[in-house]
């Protein structure tokens, strides 16, 4: 492949044009074509882009061989088919978040994928922002002691999905932003919602995680709320840390503060918990689009093979919890095991060649037989 990478774009909704934006002004990349069934948005694209050729047909992008990878960003109802005629056509393939509608289509393009020697990317966007970075390398130094749990809440008045509910819609990113941090796999999960405005889909959620290192995580999720509200907190044993997207410059405020049970006493009078108040910290965050820095990752990706931090696993993964949150909601919020991803997977892979994943943890070299032109993102070096 030539160090110039030629993308397609398949949807210009609200999204796609962000990522068109992204990969057009990126060295090393041009978007060739952009595809849309809605002509006024194609329109729209052609105003701001004369050189990027538009078209209604999907098929023009897959049949066109100068386009190296295909970014899909249009309904989740419709990744599944694009991303797999997408990977079929030996296209290097993007999928914005969630990657589908269920684990059993997620697992089938991975193993697409994996059989072609392609890289798959989820748009998990806040896992390459400057904050979230910061958060995973603070909790993975230690500073603030074991993490005990995360909570989170993204809320704001709409916009409501006709296809999904507000799980699906919201909770993938604070998901991948859990998973990422926590560093744990999943056990399970217990979701409970309310169908305010249409019927079948939920506007309100909870959800509730726990992790096999003993982790546990809240999630809330909300179309009804009069605020937009963007808040997670990671409380740790000695210090927690509080993340607020919408502030613009200080989006992590870190808290020298914690809750110590004495380690022994003989009478319930003597019991005390004692509660430490220190300092607080606002590092500095260095700007930068997370979305610039998603799509460089991918393009990297593709020219050395390495596996993106957001891969086909981890949107599967996401997926996995999604799907368990649907089963909860329907059982009025009762438990829903999580079966382990990496295990379940290593076993199908000793049966059949399909749907076979290298985690980190199992990848014992690099993907292919493709020369090493470039390295990772020099700012994800420490993450990774
Ligand atoms: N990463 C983020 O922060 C972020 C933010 C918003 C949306 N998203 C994701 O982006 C995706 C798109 O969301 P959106 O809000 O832009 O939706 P949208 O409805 O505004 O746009 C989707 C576009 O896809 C087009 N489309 C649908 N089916 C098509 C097909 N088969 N072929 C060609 N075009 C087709 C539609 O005509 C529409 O223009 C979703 O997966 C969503 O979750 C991600």
């Amino acid at each position: 492949m030539d160090t110039q990478i030629n993308v397609g774009v398949v949807g210009c909704g609200y999204w796609g044009p962000n990522l068109i934006r992204n990969f057009q002004f990126l060295p090393n990349c041009k978007v060739g074509k952009v595809a849309d069934l809605n002509q006024e948005r194609l329109g729209h694209i052609k105003q701001l882009y004369p050189d990027i050729e538009v078209t209604t047909e999907f098929d023009h992008i897959l049949q066109d061989d100068s386009i190296d990878a295909i970014a899909i960003a249009t309904p989740v109802w419709t990744h599944h088919e694009l991303a797999k005629k997408s990977l079929k056509a030996r296209k290097h393939t993007f999928i914005e978040k969630p990657m589908a509608s269920s684990t059993d289509q997620c697992r089938e393009l991975v193993g697409l994928a994996k059989n072609r020697n392609l890289t798959l990317m989820v748009g998990h966007t806040y896992i390459y922002s400057a904050a979230v970075r910061r958060i995973k390398e603070i909790v993975d130094s230690g500073d603030i002691g074991k993490l005990l749990y995360i909570n989170t809440q993204r809320l704001n008045l709409g916009l409501f999905q006709k296809d999904i509910n507000v799980t699906w819609d919201l909770a993938p990113h604070d998901l991948s932003i859990i998973l990422h941090i926590m560093d744990s796999a999943p056990v399970s999960v217990n979701c409970q919602g309310r169908r305010s405005k249409k019927a079948g889909i939920e506007d309100v959620t909870n959800m509730s995680l726990s992790f096999k290192n003993g982790g546990f995580a809240i999630v809330q999720s909300s179309w009804l709320d009069p605020n937009k509200v963007r808040r997670m907190t990671f409380v740790g044993s000695n210090r927690m840390i509080f993340f607020d997207d919408n502030e613009t410059l200080e989006k992590i405020r870190i808290y020298d503060k914690r809750v110590e049970a004495p380690p022994h006493y003989d009478s319930f009078v003597e019991f005390q918990y004692s509660y430490h108040h220190g300092d607080q910290y606002v590092p500095h965050l260095k700007q930068a689009e997370p979305l610039k820095t998603m799509c460089e990752v991918f393009l990297e990706s593709i020219v050395s093979g390495e596996k993106p931090l957001s891969s086909g696993f981890e949107g599967l993964q996401v997926v996995q919890l999604l799907e368990a949150a649907s089963e909860s909601l329907k059982l009025g919020g009762a438990k829903v095991k999580i079966p382990d991803l990496i295990t379940t997977m290593m076993g199908e892979a000793q049966e059949s060649d399909a749907g076979v994943y290298e985690s980190n943890a199992v990848r014992k070299k690099p993907r292919g037989e493709k020369e090493q032109t470039q390295v990772t993102h020099p700012s994800l070096r420490a993450v990774r």
